[in-house]
């Protein structure tokens, strides 16, 4: 048996590699061997705001001191204050927030919130998506963490994605006619007319590789889910909060969903929280019908009080901003790499501070390569099953500290390839 009393997620328990930290600031974290590591993943995707960040620290202090306990029917200032700041950064029509503990849930709140308000209950996802871990968001998810624990919920019709440097459609980018939008379109025909509740989608993929879509793929699926009746669900739970460059990652797509998926960097990871943002058109069904959704630690104050002083956080810093401008950076830098080892890197990706290297290493080579971000202390998201690294840093990251990180990956990259197998 592994030595830890506790299970690792994802992973057989002899396999796993804990991490034994300690603390950190800013875009590096500690380890209690004295490590340094620059955190390029931002832990998993909800460090944006960085780590040991002290208005975070004291502002979660100051409401264990003053409310602590609650049930979900109490009132307090952190909720109505956290509530109206979403709202408020959320697009004209959205009334109501639906609060969870983190990504899965406001997902599996969103599907239970579409299938009341349409009656319907179907649901379409992507093949190259996460939801979450939860049944319902697993069953939404379609990447590999699915099929090994089917069956799932019924009714989530998966469908093919916008992977545009592999089209699953066969086309090139000047000759994208946007098929894998259509194809949505067509699964809510073909599938059974005024059957689906709701489209799940993230705005771009982000765990599955960093798959940004064409310009014309939101507003298209918007489009027929206005046709079909069906309700569009951004998942911004990896998104969010500047990790593309603008708030929300559907707003590069100048679309209106009908929910927003939160968690994440709602609260930079200072609390556990998650929230479904409902546009005024669903939430208008439950103001004479019950919704039967609800959580015992339903707006923790511990975690709204850490997403108010979040959201100050990320205006008063300019993250958002910040994120946006360091995007030729970190594309730059990985499109450099990619040229100077084109057996090595096949393509670049990305939006913001988000971004994949899809790479054309073998099991190996993958085994060397994590080896070497590790001698080197750099934390990035390795996915050896799709050949690809993606990387996701504190959007507080300054661009010293963002081509360290990439020079690092880079020797790693380099040393792996030239990785022999020992005899
Ligand atoms: C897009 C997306 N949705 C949902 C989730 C699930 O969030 P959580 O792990 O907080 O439940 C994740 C987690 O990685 C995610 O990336």
């Amino acid at each position: 048996m592994s030595e830890h009393p506790f299970f690792f997620t994802w992973s057989a328990q002899r396999d796993a590699r804990g991490v034994n930290i300690t603390g950190g600031r800013g875009a590096w974290f500690t380890t209690d061997d004295g490590g340094r590591w620059l955190d390029m993943a931002s832990l998993v995707y909800q460090a944006n705001l960085g780590h040991g960040h002290p208005r975070m620290i004291e502002a979660v202090k100051r409401q264990a001191d003053t409310l602590c306990l609650t049930m979900p029917s109490a009132v307090y200032p952190a909720k109505t204050a956290l509530a109206n700041k979403l709202l408020a950064l959320a697009p004209k029509g959205f009334s109501k927030v639906f609060f969870t503990l983190g990504g899965a849930e406001a997902n599996e709140n969103a599907l239970k919130i579409a299938r009341m308000a349409t009656g319907r209950t179907k649901a379409i996802s992507r093949f190259r998506s996460y939801h979450g871990a939860t049944m319902g968001a697993l069953s939404l998810s379609g990447d590999y963490r699915r099929p090994p624990l089917e069956p799932g919920i019924p009714g989530v019709v998966h469908a093919l994605d916008c992977y545009c440097d592999r089209c699953p459609f066969g086309q090139t980018l000047d000759r994208c006619k946007i098929e894998c939008a259509d194809h949505i379109d067509q699964l809510m025909t073909l599938d059974g007319p005024n059957t689906f509740a709701a489209v799940f989608l993230e705005p771009v993929p982000g765990a599955n590789g960093v798959l940004v879509p064409p310009p014309d793929y939101w507003p298209r699926v918007r489009a027929a889910c206005d046709r079909h009746g069906t309700l569009l669900v951004a998942d911004e739970v990896l998104t969010g909060f500047g990790r593309t460059g603008r708030w929300f990652g559907f707003e590069h797509y100048g679309v209106t969903p009908d929910m927003i998926t939160l968690g994440k960097g709602l609260t930079g990871g200072y609390g556990t929280l998650g929230a479904v943002l409902v546009h005024e058109r669903v939430a208008a069904h439950f103001e004479d019908r019950p919704l039967l959704a609800g959580l015992t630690h339903y707006a923790h104050p511990l975690g709204c009080a850490a997403g108010v002083e979040a959201i100050a956080v990320y205006e008063d810093e300019g993250l958002i901003d910040r994120a946006a401008a360091l995007e030729p950076a970190l594309l730059g830098g990985l499109e450099q790499i990619r040229r100077r080892h084109p057996a090595l890197v096949a393509f670049t990706r990305g939006q913001g501070l988000l971004a994949a290297l899809e790479l054309k290493l073998d099991k190996g080579q993958w085994a060397a390569l994590q080896r070497g971000l590790d001698a080197r202390r750099i934390l990035t998201h390795p996915k050896p099953s799709t050949n690809m690294l993606v990387l996701s840093p504190p959007l507080c990251i300054d661009q010293d500290e963002l081509q360290l990180g990439l020079d690092g990956v880079e020797a790693a990259l380099i040393e792996a390839s030239t990785d022999t197998p020992a005899a």
